[in-house]
């Protein structure tokens, strides 16, 4: 299985840290945040790692990680997202580093404590997400049972779809087919969604901390007992 790294993006929501870097290379604790998403695909045995980069932050991944991981063994590569035209865009950037291999799918910005090791070796087709119980579910993709939604206005479920897929080769030419949403992003809903229609998606939940590092007030989700307040209590139907 080959790894796609997203670090790419705009990072508005954490302007003005960074106008000068690259959200993924802010530190979270003693590390740039890239090596929390590098420490879950390598964990898992995945040695052939691409990582998606904006133009104007491209040198300074090199810097880093051009040739870090050369002594244990592990092929890290770098792909220009000249315009950041949506997250399924690095399936089709990625065409090429996952040739005929199934791909994990991580973002730059997502922090896990769980190790997914077992999932991701036993990972044989179709597409896999992880999902976790949120407080606000009107910031991610959410599931319900056999439905996604990309950021609903609505209440659907408390259940995001956190940043790790897992999907076999088709992923590429499902890319490529998909129109751009209304924001101009190849949404990576929409290939979950298509995974899903095929009856080819596996949804696994689980406990572990999970953080969404692109804002300012990312929180822990542990014990979350409020509603969140743009969606009426009566709105909730669990
Ligand atoms: P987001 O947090 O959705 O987008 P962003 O990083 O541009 O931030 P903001 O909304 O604050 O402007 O992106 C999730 C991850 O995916 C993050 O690591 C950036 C990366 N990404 C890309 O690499 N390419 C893209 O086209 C997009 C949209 C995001």
């Amino acid at each position: 299985m080959k790894g796609i790294i997203l670090a790419g993006g705009t990072a508005t929501r954490l302007f003005p840290m960074t106008a000068t870097t690259s959200k993924q290379l802010l530190p979270v604790y003693d590390r740039q945040m890239i090596f929390y998403p590098l420490n879950t695909l390598i964990t898992a045995g995945i040695k052939n790692i691409l990582i998606i980069v904006a133009p104007e932050h491209s040198g300074q991944f090199l810097n880093l990680l051009g040739s870090l991981f050369r002594k244990y063994d592990i092929h890290i590569s770098f792909e220009v997202q000249s315009v950041p035209r949506g997250l399924a865009e690095s399936l089709i950037l990625g065409e090429n580093h996952i040739g005929d291999d199934s791909v994990a799918l991580i973002l730059g910005d997502n922090i896990f404590e769980n190790d997914f090791s077992a999932q991701i070796k036993a990972f044989k087709s179709g597409g896999h997400v992880f999902a976790k119980k949120v407080s606000d579910p009107e910031r991610f993709g959410v599931v319900k049972f056999n439905k996604i939604i990309e950021k609903p206005k609505e209440w659907i479920s408390d259940y995001a779809v956190t940043g790790l897929y897992l999907y076999d080769n088709k992923c590429v030419e499902m890319a490529k087919k998909m129109k751009p949403s209304e924001r101009g992003e190849i949404e990576i809903t929409d290939i979950n969604k298509a995974y899903l229609k095929k009856r080819e998606l596996e949804v696994t939940l689980f406990d572990g901390e999970w953080l969404d590092a692109g804002t300012h007030n990312c929180k822990r989700e542990r014990n979350f007992q409020k509603f969140p307040s743009n969606f009426r209590k009566s709105d909730r139907r669990i």
